[in-house]
């Protein structure tokens, strides 16, 4: 089916105009023993978002779930979904979008001061065992075609940002640096420093053990934030929702 893109991509991809979900899919295909696929659609009637909420999907973006099966243990498995922000960052790149990435992976664009826009999300399903994963799905929605009036308040598209978007340029680079990644999980922490927001500002990270607020200092494997707090002790955060804070 990567034909009727034309993509010449190192992933099967199956091509939808409409899914209800492309991360509903994909999670179907992973049970089945699928490896290397993409589920890839324009529109998605009942996107999933981080967080148990929903994500709008409306017609022009560029939603897209990949299956892969790695040979890792779970503990490892967050750096698919660095590797996926990486990978959409520098896609956007390519399109001429000034795409960061906001911990954990949120790509966003930057405004004034602690400002930004966003650009994609990511979810990421996985399953497995302590000592092995089975299957990890990152799904990543991109706003591509959509002006910033037909988008929620915070978000932006490529288009939005460059004037235009070759969405097939877009997906195969996207894949692309995905495969690389994947391939090198040694270059995943590495790669989203360089393009990573969030380090240097004042963050609050809210995480189910309380809120963190400091310092965002570094990124740590598989994608634990370290945060120097105000009386400068430093605090490590696997996961939670970052906020950047006027310093
Ligand atoms: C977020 O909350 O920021 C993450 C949004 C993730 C949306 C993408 S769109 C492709 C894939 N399929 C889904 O249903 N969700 C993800």
């Amino acid at each position: 089916l990567s034909v009727v893109l034309g993509l010449d991509a190192p992933f099967t991809v199956e091509s939808h105009a409409r899914l209800d979900s492309t991360n509903r899919r994909g999670r179907d295909l992973a049970e089945e023993g699928a490896a290397d696929v993409v589920v890839l659609a324009n529109e998605q009637t009942s996107g999933r978002g981080r967080l148990d909420r929903t994500w709008e999907a409306p017609p022009g973006g560029v939603y897209l779930s990949i299956v892969v099966r790695p040979d890792v243990p779970m503990r490892d498995a967050p750096l698919f979904t660095l590797a996926a922000a990486v990978a959409t960052a520098r896609a956007a790149r390519e399109q001429g979008a000034d795409a960061h990435i906001k911990w954990p992976n949120d790509v966003v664009v930057p405004r004034d001061g602690t400002s930004y826009d966003k650009l994609s999300g990511i979810l990421t399903e996985m399953q497995g065992e302590a000592d092995r994963v089975e299957w990890v799905l990152p799904g990543i929605g991109t706003n591509a075609e959509a002006s910033t009036a037909d988008l929620p308040e915070g978000a932006t598209s490529i288009r939005a940002e460059t004037g235009a978007v070759d969405r097939r340029a877009f997906v195969q680079r996207l894949l692309e640096e995905f495969d690389a990644l994947r391939e090198n999980l040694d270059s995943v922490v590495p790669a989203w420093r360089e393009l990573a927001l969030t380090l240097g500002q004042r963050v609050r990270v809210e995480t189910p053990d309380g809120d963190v607020v400091g310092e965002a200092i570094d990124v740590e494997r598989p994608g634990t934030l370290v945060v120097r707090r105000d009386d400068g002790e430093e605090v490590r955060v696997n996961a939670g929702d970052c906020e950047h804070l006027r310093p």
